[in-house]
């Protein structure tokens, strides 16, 4: 077990990797030594805005491999776009680097395990950001489900309504649908039995790309429980995130989070706030709760929460989202 500060590199300074980045510059227990970005354009600007231009190490992706036999680094952050994860990856944990991998590890389950294998081999950490597992609410709820105090579980259903409109994959894809796929095996802890989804193009711009933007999956699980997926490509009233778990002894609600609690008495009725806009908002408390993990793993303080076969599952469940849409029929996961 050791308190030093963590050394990190990492890699993409995109939309989540700039969240990462305010983190990891918030915290007394990180020393970022590297910073990889294609877009130097991009990484000027970004470290501008922290008065930090010229005094970090910025490079571009060819230079991973004399970062990986930098031995203060410890961990790397990998922050870029998904078809990118798997690579890099591997080589991280081939040095034998601790590695932070944005969701998800691929969009192929070859691929994840092949991740997994190497972490294995080389006895590094892997940690996949279901960032979700670490926000307090859910959390709260997933204990709580677990531990018997809502009895049997009979429904979980996961709301996702996302904003801003994002083109950068499409809709049936571990990009857009892991999260609320991997809470409902999470709550169940195993692989759905059979699953069956419906899907429309309801947004201009998604119809013309031949895409979807609204989802809803039905899945039944061994246990019993029900899983239903709503998902939204775009929601214009904020980042909304809901979660309802109900069981033989009652039920828990997690409404999409207001900005703030505040609620206004006033002569035309009840005033509240909108909801957060963003993901950096809705889930800034998550993202600082999983680099504790993460950085706590490193250190030998924790073990590691987020397992191989959260990303498996997912990968797996998606796939077979996937072919229900394609087909139109229920499908049966094979055992
Ligand atoms: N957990 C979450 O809530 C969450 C939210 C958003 C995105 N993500 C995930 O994070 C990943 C990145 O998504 P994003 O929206 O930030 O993408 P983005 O396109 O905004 O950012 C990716 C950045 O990586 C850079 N880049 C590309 N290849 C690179 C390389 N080889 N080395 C270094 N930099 C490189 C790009 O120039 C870009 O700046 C995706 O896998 C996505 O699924 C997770």
């Amino acid at each position: 077990m050791t308190s030093e500060k963590v050394g990190l590199a990492l890699l993409g300074l995109g939309r989540i990797g700039q969240v990462h980045l305010n983190i990891i510059l918030s915290s007394h227990r990180t020393n970022l030594l590297w910073i990889v970005e294609e877009n130097r354009e991009l990484a000027e600007t970004v470290l501008k805005g922290h008065g930090l231009l010229g005094k970090l190490r910025v490079v571009s992706n060819d230079k991973f491999d004399d970062i990986l036999q930098d031995p203060q680094v410890k961990g790397v952050y990998v922050c870029t776009p998904t078809n990118t994860h798997t690579a890099l990856v591997r080589k991280a944990l081939t040095a034998r680097k601790a590695v932070f991998c944005e969701k998800p590890l691929s969009e192929e389950l070859a691929d994840i395990k092949a991740c997994y294998d190497d972490a294995e081999k080389y006895g590094a950490t892997l940690f996949c950001a279901f960032n979700r597992h670490f926000d307090h609410g859910i959390r709260s709820m997933y204990d709580k489900a677990r531990s018997g105090r809502l009895g049997k579980i009979y429904m979980v259903k996961t709301t996702f309504h996302d904003t801003p409109l994002w083109m950068g994959a499409p809709t049936f894809t571990q990009t857009f649908l892991i999260h609320d796929v991997d809470l409902l095996c999470w709550f169940a802890d195993s692989l759905p039995d059979t699953v069956v989804v419906q899907a429309t193009a309801n947004i201009k711009e998604v119809a013309e790309k031949s895409d979807v933007d609204t989802v809803g999956a039905l899945m039944r699980f061994p246990c019993g429980m029900l899983g239903i997926l709503d998902f939204c490509k775009y929601s214009p009233y904020g980042y909304d995130v809901r979660l309802e778990v109900s069981g033989s002894k009652g039920m828990d609600v997690s409404d999409a989070k207001p900005v703030s609690y505040v609620k206004s008495y006033t002569p035309n009725g009840l005033e509240t706030n909108p909801i957060h806009m963003s993901f950096p908002d809705r889930f800034d408390q998550a993202y600082r709760s999983e680099q504790e993990h993460f950085l706590d793993v490193i250190q030998g303080k924790a073990e590691l929460e987020v397992k191989r076969v959260f990303s498996e599952r997912a990968a797996i469940v998606i796939d077979a989202l996937k072919e229900s849409y394609k087909t139109g029929q229920v499908i049966t996961l094979k055992k």
